[in-house]
């Protein structure tokens, strides 16, 4: 792999991102993690990300010569470049100038390098710093100046070690991706060859490994994760895999269909649908907080889930298909969450999955995470190749307690069918629209415990709101409301209050995260 060591910038994930669009297959590591251990990965390149730290400070994070000995091509950036000056004898010093934002940068006879093969003379680049690099280390060509960087990009072909200042990662550094790829195809000889194909291949071989004869078990939200971590396993071990599809009846309307159908269509997997609604209704029944609502979805799922595994491992008994016994569970956990959970060093990482509501700290199984070294861009990749279906490769987020967070109130049946009339009107105008790529998600909420005066034909109404909660986000971490276009907006609320009638209102939440979560519950 190429690795990314980490200074602690939020940065270090872009570049692995970067890299990864180049198609050349990264890996975060802490700055911490010693030289000999990088080289037992057998690193092809390594990346020094940017850090908030200045190389001054007391406790900065340092870097040990020793790794530009290794003979391992290396790209310092930001943080990275000065630390690697500084560890090579070249000078960093304060200049009191910072540099931020958009810079532009001199590369006199910039095109003649390797790291700036092809760059024009004068360009603009992000930077992000207030220390600089002053002279170069001995052996090292000076590739580009700014005004407050007197080297602000340094190489040194003989070594194969290359620095630059700016930000190579961001968009705004407008050849930011080239100089990348110049460094890992030019400096470090590598080959664009971390494709979706490769993955697969890579993770199917592995899998059969690890599985042997043994029999698999998956949950399955219908999302996407969970879905391609199926399709990915199924394609390795075949029916040694079951599926179990919890339909909690909080569900939207077409959710349970899609599995049943679409997926198992276009898979083949074994899937095993447990109805346990009416459970999960009995259980909701009187109970109108939030959290009450959680604990209660979370817990019933556990149980209901477990209870499925038995029955497998029962059915597999029963037939004589396998060994029987249920050995593994299969997650749909994505690259960056193994990073935001510990930095993804060692076996043992076990987390608990969003999509199930938390699985128990005792599960007596052996986790496979086919998806754990994949971001979600690559995990959609991996499913369109593997023939998932589009229309769970590109869902929106659904949480998993489902419409059960989204009537403010208690949950009913009456209540549910309310809200999933209304959420499939909505759901199926901005597709129309084709909004789907552009809104993050959409949540649709019915304010249950609150009534509104209207009229319909002649007659007074007294109905209930519904709100419409379109947001655009990255990450889902912050999230502002969707400009969706007005006469979008007008279609949903005519056909909704036309056509359920407990509906008399419909309402839009103009409410960025934060302050507003993007549930309501
Ligand atoms: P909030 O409401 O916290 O939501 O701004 C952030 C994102 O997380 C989703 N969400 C959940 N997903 N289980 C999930 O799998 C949950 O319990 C859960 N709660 C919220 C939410 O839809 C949004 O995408």
């Amino acid at each position: 792999p190429v690795l990314v060591v980490d200074y602690g910038a939020q940065y270090a994930q872009l570049i692995a991102r970067r890299v990864r669009e180049a198609s050349v297959y990264s890996e975060i590591v802490p700055h911490s993690m010693p030289v000999d251990q990088m080289l037992a990965k057998d690193p092809a390149a390594i990346i020094l990300s940017g850090g908030p730290s200045s190389v001054y400070e007391d406790g900065a994070p340092a870097t040990d010569p020793a790794l530009f000995e290794t003979g391992v091509p290396v790209l310092g950036i930001c943080y990275g470049f000065q630390s690697m000056a500084r560890a090579l004898g070249g000078e960093v010093a304060r200049t009191g100038t910072r540099e931020y934002g958009g810079t532009v940068v001199d590369v006199p006879g910039g095109s003649g390098s390797q790291l700036l093969a092809g760059s024009p003379e004068r360009q603009t680049v992000w930077m992000s710093h207030g220390d600089s690099v002053h002279a170069a280390p001995e052996g090292f060509d000076v590739l580009a100046t700014s005004e407050g960087s007197p080297v602000a990009a340094f190489e040194d072909r003989r070594r194969r070690l290359y620095g630059m200042q700016w930000h190579p990662e961001v968009k705004h550094s407008v050849l930011g991706q080239e100089a990348l790829e110049r460094f890992l195809y030019d400096g470090a000889g590598l080959r664009p060859e971390w494709t979706p194909g490769n993955v697969i291949a890579e993770q199917v071989e592995a899998i059969r490994a690890a599985v042997g004869g043994d029999r698999v078990i998956c949950g399955l939200s219908g999302g996407v994760d969970s879905s391609v971590a199926a399709a990915l396993v199924h394609k390795a071990v075949g029916d040694q895999l079951t599926c179990v599809f919890v339909d909690h009846g909080l569900l939207r309307a077409g959710e349970a269909e899609q599995v049943e159908q679409d997926f198992v269509a276009a898979t083949g997997v074994n899937l095993k649908v447990v109805d346990a609604s009416e459970t999960f209704l009995a259980a909701l029944a009187g109970v109108t907080d939030p959290e009450a609502k959680r604990k209660i979805i979370g817990r019933e799922f556990i149980r209901t889930f477990e209870k499925a595994a038995r029955e497998v491992v029962a059915q597999a008994d029963a037939e004589g298909t396998t060994t029987g016994e249920v050995k593994y569970l299969v997650q749909g956990t994505l690259y960056p969450d193994v990073v935001e959970s510990g930095g993804g060093e060692g076996a043992a990482n076990i987390k608990s999955h969003h999509n199930v509501g938390g699985l128990p700290d005792d599960l007596q199984f052996d986790l496979i995470e086919p998806l754990r070294t994949l971001f979600k861009d690559e995990v959609r990749a991996v499913g369109l190749e593997l023939g998932v279906p589009e229309g769970i490769v590109w869902r929106q987020p659904f949480p998993g307690p489902g419409l059960g967070i989204r009537i403010i109130g208690e949950v009913t049946h009456e209540r549910l069918e309310i809200l999933r009339a209304a959420d499939a009107i909505a759901r199926e105008e901005l597709t129309r629209a084709g909004l789907d790529r552009d809104i993050w998600q959409c949540p649709v909420v019915l304010l249950a415990d609150v009534h509104s005066v209207g009229v319909q034909g002649d007659g007074r109404t007294y109905g209930h709101p519904i709100v419409l909660r379109p947001v655009s986000s990255e990450d889902a971490m912050t999230a502002d409301w969707s400009r969706v276009p007005y006469e979008v907006l007008a279609t949903i609320s005519n056909r909704i209050t036309n056509t359920v009638p407990e509906v008399n209102r419909v309402v839009l939440d103009v409410t960025s995260k934060p302050p507003g979560t993007i549930e309501w519950e």
